[in-house]
């Protein structure tokens, strides 16, 4: 595991842009897998910086989403097609159609994310936060290594962190569609960002910890091509 350590969220942000442009610029026709959520939005301010100063272009890159709320549509604010389409995709020059987020509606065959996921070819780079109990996408504590996209429950706890953006802890959906921690795995590299000290214990199970469901983050170490960035306080128990 490639550990870059930074002072704060600015530098995690110039630090994940460059990786990733670096990854665009080099390779025609990439697919990245994108993430939501406070932590990458540092990320995607920078990349929309380098695209305004004409240093990328996203014409030919392809995009899928890690997980959306179920219940959700594209339309509502709260949900992670519009935090993708406000927070980047309307701010860059990539065509709506190469991106893809799970439909929080349409939920019945979860599975053909993957198959979709597989058709074009696989995810080069797959851009990853990390929850305070450890999760990636949704994949909440106890989840199977071996899941690929399906419906999934979120904890009480996740439901709470996430609480702050919706209106009461009680609009906060209590299940999602994620890719599932095989589907995370079989992307050719992994980009994990964490910020701030609410994530560090989670941060030193992923790179110290036992590989365990309890902490779904552990399956990273068994992936050959992982490079973290974190800031100090994230760092802060390593
Ligand atoms: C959310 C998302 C994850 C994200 C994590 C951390 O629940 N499903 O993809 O990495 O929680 O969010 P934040 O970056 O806001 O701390």
């Amino acid at each position: 595991m490639n550990i870059i350590k930074v002072k704060n969220d600015a530098e995690v942000g110039i630090e994940a842009a460059k990786i990733i442009i670096n990854k665009v610029n080099t390779q025609h026709n990439i697919t990245l897998g994108l993430a939501t959520g406070s932590t990458p939005l540092s990320t995607y301010k920078n990349l929309i910086k380098n695209y305004q100063d004409k240093k990328v272009s996203f014409s030919d890159v392809k995009t899928f989403n890690l997980d959306e709320y179920k219940g959700l549509d594209g339309n509502h604010d709260q949900s992670y097609r519009y935090f993708m389409d406000h927070n980047f995709f309307n701010h860059i020059d990539i065509k709506k159609e190469n991106t893809k987020v799970p439909s929080g509606i349409d939920t019945l065959h979860p599975e053909k994310y993957d198959e979709l996921i597989a058709q074009n070819g696989g995810i080069d780079l797959q851009l990853l936060g990390i929850g305070i109990n450890g999760h990636i996408g949704f994949n909440e504590p106890g989840a199977s290594f071996d899941s690929l996209t399906s419906v999934v429950d979120l904890t009480p706890l996740t439901i709470e962190a996430n609480a702050r953006f919706f209106a009461s802890k009680n609009d906060v959906p209590t299940q999602a569609v994620s890719m599932g921690l095989k589907t995370i795995m079989q992307a050719k590299s992994i980009l994990l960002l964490a910020i701030g000290e609410n994530k560090a214990e989670a941060v030193s199970h992923l790179v110290n910890g036992q590989i365990s469901q309890e902490w779904p983050c552990t399956i990273l170490q068994n992936h050959p091509n992982v490079t973290i960035i974190i800031d100090e306080a994230a760092a802060s128990k390593l």
